[in-house]
C-alpha cells in the first residue's frame, strides 16, 4: 500500500464529507433538521426502521449496498485499500505453552498476544513494552524470542503481579513503575526493539516523541483510544498531516474506535432505553431551564437505569442542581418526555448509523499519520492487521525499523 496516497485520499475524502462524521449525535439532536443537507438521504433515513438501521450497522456490505449512492467516493477509497494480515512468521505459541502460562488473561487477548508475538520476525534485541498492563506480551515475547523483557507500566499492581508470574515462568522480564507521561527518564534507548500493544492516545503519542529523540532500532506499534488525550485537537505528527486541511476535535476522535461487531439484541435494547431515559430527561430539563444543549450525566450503573423514570429524572435534576417544587415535578408527564426520548435515542441511532460509515477511514487515517511520522524519522515501515476484526477491532500494527 502507498502510504502517502492512500492517506492524502482519506484527507480529502473524510474533509468532503466531514458534514457526515465531524459532529456528536447528542450535540445535534434538539435541532429538527439533520447536520446535513442531502434530502433523499433525509427522506430515505426518516422512514427506515429499527431492525434495517441494526442490520447495516455492523455490516459492511450492507453499509455499501445502501449508502455507497450517497458517498461513492468513500466506498471506492475503502475498497481500493487493502491493509495485508500479519502473516505468522513463527511456530503456534499457544500451542506449546500449558494452560497455566495463559491463566487470567482473557481468550481475545491471548489470541491477540500470541498472533503477535507469532507474526514478529525473530526478535534480535532486547525488548521494551510499553504500557504494559501485568506484561502478558512481554512475558509471551521472552518465551518464544527469548529475548529480555523489560515492561513499562504505572500501577504498580500491575507491576507487582506482572513480576512474580516472570519469576515463576522463569522470564527474563522486568517491570519499571513509571507513568510515562510525567517520567524524564529516557526509558527507552537506541539498541532496542519497543513494542506497544494497544496503548491508548497520549501513551503512544508521547511514545512517538521518545521515539523521535533516541530512535530505537525497531518498533512494533499498535495505537489504541485515540481520544484519551489532553489536546483538544488532534495534533497530526506527519508533516502530511500537519499540511493536510482535516482538522479533528477531540471529541470526535472516539468515532475512530466504535465498535464493529453487532451487540446481541438485549444489549442493543438495554443501550437504546438508556439513552432514550437521557434524553428524556434531557428534554424535562429543557422544558425546565429553557437551555436546549445537551448536558451529560455521569454514567450510570444499571440499577438507575432500570429504576422508575421518575426516580431517575429526580437524582439528575439533584445531581445538575436544578431546583423545581414538589407540585410542579408531580406535574410532569413522564410518559409524554420518555415517548420523546424514545423518538430522540431511534435519530441519535441513525445519526450514528451514517457516522460510523466514516469509522475505518478515520481510524486508517489517524493510524496513518503514526506510519508517515515513522518514516519522516528515517524507518522503513510497514503497516498490517496482526488479527482478524473480530478478535479486536483494534487490529492495526505499525512495524518500524531502521
Ligand atoms: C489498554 S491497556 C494495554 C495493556 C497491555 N499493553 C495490553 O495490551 O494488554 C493500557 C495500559 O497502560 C497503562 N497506563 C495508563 N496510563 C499510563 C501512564 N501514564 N504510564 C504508564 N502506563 C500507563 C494502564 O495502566 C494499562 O495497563
Amino acid at each position: 500500500m502507498k502510504l502517502t496516497e492512500t492517506f492524502n485520499e482519506l484527507s480529502l475524502v473524510l474533509n468532503q464529507y466531514r458534514a457526515y462524521w465531524h459532529f456528536v449525535p447528542f450535540d445535534v439532536l434538539s435541532h429538527s433538521d439533520w447536520p446535513w443537507q442531502n434530502d433523499e438521504l433525509n427522506q430515505w433515513l426518516e422512514q427506515i426502521d429499527s431492525g434495517l438501521v441494526k442490520a447495516i450497522d455492523s455490516d459492511y456490505d450492507l453499509q455499501k449496498q445502501y449508502f455507497a449512492g450517497y458517498f461513492p467516493k468513500l466506498f471506492e477509497l475503502l475498497d481500493s485499500i487493502s491493509v495485508a494480515p500479519m502473516l505468522s512468521k513463527r511456530e503456534n505459541i499457544s500451542a506449546q505453552l500449558n494452560s497455566d502460562f495463559k491463566k487470567g488473561i482473557g481468550q481475545r487477548k491471548w489470541q491477540q498476544i500470541c498472533l503477535l508475538s507469532q507474526g514478529l520476525a525473530e526478535l534480535k534485541l532486547p525488548v521494551t513494552e510499553w504500557c504494559a498492563g501485568k506484561g502478558h506480551l512481554g512475558r509471551v515475547l521472552a518465551r518464544q524470542h527469548n529475548q529480555a523483557v523489560v515492561s513499562i507500566e504505572w500501577q504498580q499492581p500491575l507491576c507487582q503481579k506482572g513480576t512474580e508470574l516472570a519469576e515463576k515462568f522463569e522470564l527474563d522480564q522486568r517491570f519499571i513503575h513509571a507513568n510515562v507521561l510525567k517520567d524524564t527518564r529516557t526509558l527507552i534507548s537506541k539498541n532496542q526493539h519497543v513494542v506497544a500493544l494497544h496503548a491508548c492516545g497520549d501513551l503512544h503519542l508521547n511514545l512517538l516523541s521518545r521515539v523521535a529523540q533516541v530512535k530505537p532500532e525497531r518498533l512494533t506499534l499498535s495505537p489504541c483510544c485515540y481520544h484519551l488525550t489532553q489536546a483538544q485537537t488532534y495534533q497530526p505528527q506527519s508533516e502530511l498531516g500537519q499540511s493536510s486541511d482535516l482538522k479533528i476535535d477531540k471529541s470526535i476522535l472516539k468515532l475512530a474506535i466504535k465498535a464493529q461487531l453487532a451487540p446481541d439484541d438485549k444489549v442493543t435494547q438495554d443501550r437504546r432505553n438508556a439513552v432514550a431515559r437521557r434524553l428524556a430527561y434531557q428534554a424535562i430539563r429543557a422544558d425546565i431551564t429553557g437551555e436546549q444543549s445537551y448536558r451529560s450525566l455521569p454514567s450510570l450503573n444499571k440499577s438507575i437505569l432500570t429504576c422508575e423514570f421518575s426516580d431517575f429524572v429526580k437524582w439528575a435534576l439533584s445531581h445538575q442542581t436544578i431546583q423545581i417544587s414538589d407540585e410542579q415535578f408531580n406535574q410532569l408527564d413522564f410518559n409524554y418526555y420518555l415517548n420523546i426520548g424514545h423518538q430522540l435515542a431511534f435519530k441519535a441511532q441513525k445519526l450514528e448509523l451514517v457516522r460510523h460509515l466514516f469509522r475505518r477511514a478515520l481510524e486508517l487515517w489517524l493510524v496513518m499519520d503514526k506510519a508517515l511520522y515513522l518514516g519522516e524519522l528515517g524507518y522503513q515501515v510497514s503497516l498490517n492487521e496482526f488479527c482478524k476484526p473480530d478478535i479486536t477491532p483494534r487490529n492495526l500494527l505499525i512495524e518500524a525499523h531502521l
